[in-house]
C-alpha cells in the first residue's frame, strides 16, 4: 500500500502538486530521517483519529480497504485540505515498538541453562513503549504448533519459532521489569498508543493486531520506562543476589554513538566480572549483525551469560522478530 501511495507522492512532487507544498522546507532532509515515513505516519495518525476526510475508507487499520486510485485521490485531498495538520508531525522522529521482537527475546531467555534459572530482573535499553518487558505474558507457537509463553494470553504469535526446540521454563518468575529510552512512550495513554500505532503500516494487519493486544496486556501489567540514555542506564545497573539480571535490547544498537557502545560494552564486562552463581548476569539481544566481517547483516539473537562469560549466537530472525530460527 505504501509502495503505491509513496510512488504517487513522488510523481505529485515532480508535478508540483500538494505533496510538494506540504513537504516544503524538507527538500534537504537527510535520507535516514525517513521523511516518507514521517509523512505517512502523520497522515495515518489523522486517519486513526478520524480527522482524515474520506481516507479511512481506504485504510485497513480502521476497517477500510486499500484501492490505489481512489485511495490516492483521498490522500491527495487530505493534503490539500489540511496541510497544517499533516505538517504537525513531519518534524518528529518515527517511533515504533515491535511486539514481534518479543518472540526472539523471550525465546532467547529459554536458552538460559538450569543453573542460572533464578527469579529474573528484566532490564531493557531502547525500550520505546516497554511492551516487550511483558514478553512472558504473550503467547507463541512454534512450527510444530506447540504453544509457549503464557497459556492464557490473548496475544498469540503464530509460527514464532523454527528450528531447535527450546527448553520450557515453567517456574519463570519476572520479579522486576524496568526499561529505558531517550524518548519513552507511555502506552497507558491514548497519545502514546496513537504514536506507536501511527508508524505501523496500515495494511500490516498482523502487526497492528499484536500491537493492540500488547497495549491491553500492558495496561494490566505496569512496567516503568525511564527517560534516560542507554549508557547512563547501564552505568547505574548492579546485580542482586538470588536473581538473574537480564539486560536485553532489540534494534536499538545502531542508534548509539560509537563511544556510548564502547562504554556500555565495558560496563557489561564489569557486571559480568561481578556475576556469580548466586547472581548470574545475561546480556541478550536481537540486533542486525555480521557473523563474520565479510558476511551480510542478519538479525541475530545473541546471549552472553556470566559467571562463565560464554557468548553464543542462538539463532537468526527477521526485522520484526517473527519467525526466529533457533540453532
Ligand atoms: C527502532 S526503536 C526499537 C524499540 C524497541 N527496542 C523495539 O524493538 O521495538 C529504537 C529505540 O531506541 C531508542 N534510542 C535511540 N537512541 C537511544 C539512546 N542513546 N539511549 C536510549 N534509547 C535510545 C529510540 O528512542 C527508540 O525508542
Amino acid at each position: 500500500m505504501y509502495a503505491a501511495l509513496l510512488a504517487r507522492c513522488a510523481e505529485d512532487i515532480d508535478a508540483g502538486g500538494v505533496t510538494r507544498d506540504v513537504l516544503a522546507g524538507h527538500e534537504d532532509d537527510p535520507g535516514p530521517s525517513a521523511l516518507a515515513l514521517r509523512l505517512a505516519g502523520s497522515v495515518h495518525r489523522l486517519v486513526l483519529e478520524g480527522r482524515a476526510g474520506e481516507l479511512p475508507s481506504y485504510y485497513p487499520s480502521v476497517g477500510g480497504r486499500w484501492e490505489p486510485e481512489a485511495g490516492w485521490r483521498a490522500f491527495e485531498a487530505l493534503l490539500g485540505e489540511a496541510p497544517d495538520l499533516v505538517r504537525e508531525w513531519l518534524d518528529r522522529p518515527p517511533q515504533t515498538n515491535e511486539v514481534g521482537r518479543a518472540g526472539a527475546l523471550f525465546g532467547g531467555l529459554l536458552r538460559v541453562p538450569d543453573a542460572a534459572r533464578l527469579p529474573v530482573r528484566l532490564l531493557e535499553i531502547g525500550s520505546s513503549g516497554g511492551l516487550n518487558l511483558r514478553a512472558d505474558l504473550f503467547g507463541y507457537t512454534d512450527e510444530a504448533g506447540r504453544r509457549w509463553g503464557d497459556p492464557r494470553s490473548p496475544l498469540v504469535m503464530e509460527g514464532a519459532w523454527r528450528g531447535r526446540r527450546l527448553d520450557p521454563w515453567p517456574e519463570l518468575d519476572i520479579v522486576e521489569r524496568l526499561g529505558s529510552d531517550l524518548s519513552p512512550v507511555d502506552v497507558t495513554t491514548p497519545e502514546g498508543r496513537l504514536l506507536l500505532t501511527a508508524y505501523v503500516w496500515p495494511d500490516q494487519e498482523v502487526r497492528l493486531a499484536r500491537l493492540r493486544a500488547a497495549f491491553a496486556i500492558a495496561e494490566a501489567c505496569p512496567a516503568e520506562v525511564r527517560r534516560t540514555d542507554a549508557r547512563s542506564f547501564v552505568d547505574r545497573l548492579e546485580l542482586v543476589a538470588g536473581t538473574l539480571t537480564v539486560l536485553w535490547h532489540s534494534v536499538m544498537w545502531q542508534y548509539l554513538r560509537h563511544e556510548d557502545r564502547d562504554a556500555i560494552d565495558a560496563r557489561i564486562e564489569e557486571l559480568g566480572a561481578a556475576a556469580g552463581e548466586d547472581r548470574p548476569f545475561a546480556h541478550l539481544f536481537l540486533e542486525p549483525l555480521r557473523r563474520t566481517p565479510d558476511a551480510e547483516h542478519q538479525f541475530l539473537v545473541v546471549l552472553q551469560l556470566w559467571p562463565t562469560g560464554e557468548r553464543r549466537v542462538l539463532g537468526s530472525s527477521v526485522g520484526h522478530g517473527i519467525p526466529t530460527t533457533w540453532e
